[in-house]
């Protein structure tokens, strides 16, 4: 099957046609050839998904109540012979987590982290010609090892890649913009080289617009072990947030006219700095970071994601206006990050959640052990660090690194030289960069993070910056006085959080649920405060999307989100839409209006909304208008002069709110600017459930056997209205050329497990994921339920 020898570099996918066993199992036992008990699996795998929700699982609360334990995979493959005269490695991107990996019978060795990419040679245990088997031990035994779900198993993608003994070293090209002026920019490309005393060896490196068009190049003569060049690039096209432009850069070793090693690099021109003064500006522009915090699962597939999962994700997050992203609290899947380059994110690359000291892994149960990153800390920091800064410096979207969230070393009397060891690794591969890490004890009691470990960041981070007394009046401003050379940044808050559909009228209120009509409130002080502050460089919220795991039974995962853990917004998206998003009118209300409530009772009905005013209509009856005073708007030029209409505000909260009597029928919000209305959104009181909705979001996806697509479920009344409560079980299934890898619904307790073939919908909707099976053809898929009309989709699966 392998290799193109054709090719001076090859990298193939190696994730497909694997076989899986869960359980602990001696080696001999398990890699005996007649060993029964596996079954087919591809990667990425999570096998923890696949179990139930169990109250007494030792991942506790904390893991999502999930089953770990260990497993062992093997494939078995074939190499080429004329692949012999390379130099071939067997690479992972990451498998959760203590791996061992042997071939053909030899042990190539270990890797603990389970988000840190790792790789072995295997050239002198290759049977080329023949028949190799690979096995892989993943051990998360020693439970709880995290705070959130980690997942269990190679949870990301495999790669065979082949070499010349002149190449390029493993994440050996380094891109980076020097100095940009309107006629040109300077890349400069260092590249580690492999085998280098070889005479007459040269470098070349290509840029390449996104048309593909070389726009600069050179190349030298290669004389050590590290090649340095520079680009001159003509009028460049920078990279933004807004506009994320990316260049393709080759880099070829050549021994004359022969090519001996290509790599390809995504390279996007920008400058970036952080100013104390100033905030964070992108291109010599002040643009604030308007981010938010994000796991590492996908919801129902786990930890094992498909790449269109995070795409959806991320378009959902841009659409409300975010700009910036956190990987919390671990180096995520590279292909999250080049979905960043290309989307436009802002990201901060996140490598420990714990470093020396332990922290707890139960709520409200510290077992005084760690089982977590404390425990390899010292042996493997400086590999796993320096992995994740190898891989990802290339990224235009990466603008900060964080070598820290909330670790309790920050009030340790040594915690200040870990801190600085770490940054200097930051340095030694990256100077272009800073350093923070998330600080969540800055003026805590009684143990506060220290001045020395504070003063060894490059940025501050601050978690929660408004938890202590007065903070949450003044958050930064104290700080920045004592400290006027700080640079700041929000690196964690609590987002308006809940459980999509649900407003604690009569239900009690979940973890992380406030009151509908307060949760904002406190929310919104912050959220102005850092809009209007330029020392603040942004924030992240806590969290953008619902996160497995970090609950109380019998939630098994977080409802911290703005999205559910299907990626559907709930109301609390729009809150931030209104702030964010300036370009799209909007005028949101809600509670949904099935209510159970009395009729006549008074209701808080809420608006998020971006424009000058918003007027609320029930039942065709108006109840006002209202405006919000953020941001106010003065005088320019001259005394008296307004270059703007100011509305006369009725609140300073970033929303709207009517008391309005609760009768049933159409609520309804109208965004007015200038006095003439712009945009309408309604709420309708609905019949029963009656009718599957339900939309794919691609016509077509690729006969791969990765290619998935999304179904969006909805439950309608007969009059085609949205029902806001429904909980019918829908049955799907998928069949042809597709096969349901995923269901679910958001509610943070359901017990459905999320390879289930049916669920209950859950405040009206259900997310359903189809992945091609490899077949070129038709997938169809069916939705059904009692009583209800059903639906039927058809999925093109293509070839290629
Ligand atoms: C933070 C922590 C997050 C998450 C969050 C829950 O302190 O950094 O990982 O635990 O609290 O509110």
């Amino acid at each position: 099957m392998f290799l193109n020898t054709e090719t001076p570099r090859a990298k193939e996918l190696f994730s497909l046609d694997w076989e899986f066993r869960h359980g602990a199992l001696d080696e001999k036992e398990a890699m005996d050839a007649t060993a029964a008990g596996f079954s087919p699996v591809n990667l990425p795998h999570d096998w923890s998904i696949e179990f139930p929700f169990d109250e007494n699982a030792d991942t506790c609360g904390s893991g999502g109540y999930v089953t770990a334990g260990q497993g062992w995979y093997r494939k078995v493959f074939a190499v080429s012979l004329n692949a012999r005269s390379k130099r071939i490695f067997l690479h992972f991107d990451g498998a959760y987590m203590c791996s061992d990996v042997w071939l053909n019978g030899a042990h190539l060795g270990g890797h603990v982290y389970g988000y840190t990419p790792f790789r072995f040679e295997i050239t002198n245990h290759l049977n080329f010609g023949g028949e190799n088997t690979v096995f892989v031990r993943v051990d998360n035994s020693r439970q709880p090892n995290s705070r959130w779900y980690t997942g269990s198993g190679i949870t990301r993608d495999v790669w065979l890649e082949a070499v010349n003994e002149a190449s390029i070293k493993p994440y050996g090209v380094y891109a980076r913009t020097r100095r940009i002026c309107a006629e040109h920019a300077v890349v400069t490309v260092d590249a580690s080289i492999e085998f280098p005393c070889a005479e007459g060896l040269t470098l070349s490196s290509a840029l390449l617009d996104a048309d593909g068009v070389q726009v600069a190049s050179t190349y030298t003569p290669i004389t050590g072990s590290v090649a340095v060049q520079t680009l001159l690039v003509p009028s460049p096209r920078l990279w933004s947030d807004k506009e994320p432009y990316l260049y393709r850069l080759i880099t070829q070793v050549r021994d004359g006219d022969e090519v001996l090693d290509h790599v390809e690099t995504t390279v996007g021109i920008r400058s970036i700095s952080f100013d104390s003064e100033d905030g964070f500006l992108l291109n010599g522009e002040r643009v604030k970071i308007n981010g938010f915090c994000v796991h590492h699962d996908g919801g129902c597939v786990g930890a094992a994601v498909p790449v269109k999962i995070w795409e959806r994700r991320l378009k959902i997050m841009k659409a409300m206006g975010a700009n910036g992203l956190r990987c919390s609290h671990n180096p995520p899947d590279p292909a999250l990050l080049d979905l960043c380059d290309r989307l436009g994110f802002l990201v901060m690359d996140e490598a420990f959640d714990e470093w020396r000291r332990l922290k707890e892994k139960q709520h409200g149960s510290n077992t005084h052990e760690s089982r977590g990153y404390s425990e390899w800390f010292d042996e493997n920091y400086e590999d796993d660090l320096s992995a994740m800064l190898l891989r990802d410096r290339n990224h235009p979207s990466i603008v900060i690194w964080s070598i820290g969230n909330e670790v309790p070393d920050q009030t340790a009397q040594e915690g200040c030289l870990t801190a600085r060891a770490l940054k200097e690794i930051c340095r030694r591969y990256d100077p272009s960069r800073p350093v923070t890490q998330a600080c969540d004890q800055i003026c805590a009691e009684p143990r506060p993070a220290t001045q020395e470990f504070l003063n060894e960041l490059d940025i501050v981070g601050y978690n929660y910056a408004g938890r202590w007394r007065t903070r949450s009046e003044t958050f930064y401003d104290d700080d920045k006085r004592a400290n006027p050379n700080w640079r700041i940044i929000g690196t964690e808050h609590s987002s308006v959080s809940g459980r999509r559909g649900c407003y604690g009228f009569n239900e009690a209120l979940s973890e992380w649920s406030k009151p509908y009509y307060s949760a904002p409130v406190a929310i919104g002080k912050l959220l102005k405060f850092t809009l209007s502050h330029n020392y603040v460089a942004g924030d992240f919220m806590w969290t953008g999307i619902d996160y497995l795991g970090e609950s109380h039974w019998p939630n098994h995962l977080s409802s911290a989100g703005v999205v559910d853990i299907c990626g559907f917004p709930k109301d609390s998206y729009y809150f931030y839409k209104s702030v964010w998003n300036q370009e799209e009118p909007l005028a949101y209300v809600f509670p949904h209006w099935n209510l159970d409530e009395e009729e006549g009772s008074i209701v808080k009905v809420l608006c998020y909304t971006n424009c000058e005013q918003a007027e609320l209509f029930l039942n065709g009856k108006s109840y006002g208008k209202k405006a919000k005073s953020f941001p106010s708007y003065g005088m320019t030029e001259i005394y008296g002069h307004y270059d703007r209409k100011v509305v006369p505000a009725d609140t300073d909260d970033l929303f709207l709110s009517w008391d309005v009597p609760y009768i049933p029928g159409v609520l309804e919000a109208a965004g007015i600017n200038n006095g003439v209305e712009i945009c309408r959104h309604a709420v309708k009181t609905s019949k029963r459930p009656a009718i599957i909705e339900a939309a794919l979001d691609a016509e077509s996806i690729k006969a791969d056997s990765r290619d998935i697509a999304h179904i969006t479920v909805r439950i309608l009344d007969e009059d085609g209205n949205f029902v806001p409560n429904a909980d019918n079980d829908v049955c799907v299934s998928v069949e042809g050329a597709a096969r349901l890898i995923g269901l679910a619904n958001g509610r943070p307790d359901s017990m459905e497990p999320y390879n289930a073939r049916h669920m209950k919908a859950f405040s009206g909707m259900l997310l359903a994921v189809a992945q091609s099976n490899g077949k070129v053809g038709e997938a169809k898929v069916k939705l059904t339920a009692d009583g209800l009309v059903p639906a039927e989709l058809n999925l093109k699966a293509t070839e290629g």
